[in-house]
């Protein structure tokens, strides 16, 4: 089974409409000068920015993610941002439970799946986070927390949904700290949500799911993290705030593809 590899860009509440524009531009020209092999590249900017991010990679074949979606379609919900409005403004993923948004903005499993099915009835990709805390990590209950998040998260999407949707793996002590999961326990976890997903939607399903980790990705470690079986490409954070560097870790993140 070859999944076609995605890196992804999560610039969280970073760069401004103007800066959006000058990445893309850049990103777009970079883009086009890899040869051959198949990989999805996305940028993920803050919602202000998604429909000039949207415009500036056409024809590139970048993609674009929003952050965030609410998952009611429309009413009164100041602040929110629905799925249909996210497709319209040109974007054709969206980040779902990310570990900020659980940690900060109380984000549950139950709101993660009714954003997962928001994301999938507007025909939008989820990138669904899931990730223990270190504190569950050394209680040893890292495997229990994605169990969970899993469960509960995808609860009610069918096999053919699962298979379409992106998982990140991001162990929240690996995010912004520089302390990046090694392989072996990437692999483990990947290997782990893998056979969960095969378990629970079929085998099928879970050869088809790409699954990435995200953690500190960073050019020079992101090579021995994709070069895993299970890791089919990486979500970034800081180190894709810098096109140069982001662009390094996408050559550098397929070139390490397993053949
Ligand atoms: P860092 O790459 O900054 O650790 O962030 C990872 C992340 O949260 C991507 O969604």
């Amino acid at each position: 089974m070859t999944r076609v590899p995605v890196l992804a860009a999560n610039w969280k509440m970073f760069k401004t409409t103007h800066e959006t524009l000058a990445y893309m531009r850049e990103l777009g020209v970079l883009v086009k000068t890899l040869d051959g092999g198949e990989v999805e590249v996305v940028v993920a900017p803050p919602f202000p920015s998604l429909v000039t991010a949207a415009e500036a990679a056409r024809n590139t074949g970048v993609g674009v993610a929003a952050q965030n979606v609410y998952f009611e379609r429309e009413g009164a919900f100041t602040g929110e941002v629905s799925a249909a409005m996210i497709k319209e403004a040109g974007a054709g993923y969206v980040i779902v439970g990310h570990s900020e948004r659980r940690r900060l903005f109380g984000d549950t499993d139950q709101a993660v799946s009714r954003k997962l099915r928001a994301a999938i009835s507007a025909e939008l990709v989820p990138i669904a986070c899931i990730g223990e805390t270190l504190e569950e990590r050394e209680a040893g209950k890292t495997d229990d927390v994605l169990d969970r998040q899993i469960r509960d998260g995808f609860a009610g999407l069918a096999p053919a949904e699962v298979a379409a949707l992106i998982v990140a793996y991001e162990p929240v002590w690996a995010i912004g700290t520089g302390k990046n999961a090694t392989p072996a326990e990437a692999a483990d976890a990947h290997h782990h949500i893998r056979t969960r997903l095969g378990e629970w939607f079929g085998r099928e399903t879970a050869d088809q799911c790409r699954i990435l980790y995200g953690g500190s990705v960073k050019p020079d470690n992101v090579a021995a993290l994709t070069a895993l079986p299970d890791v089919d490409g990486a979500l970034v954070g800081g180190a894709s705030l810098d096109v140069a560097s982001f662009f390094k870790i996408v050559t550098g993140g397929l070139a390490a593809r397993p053949k």
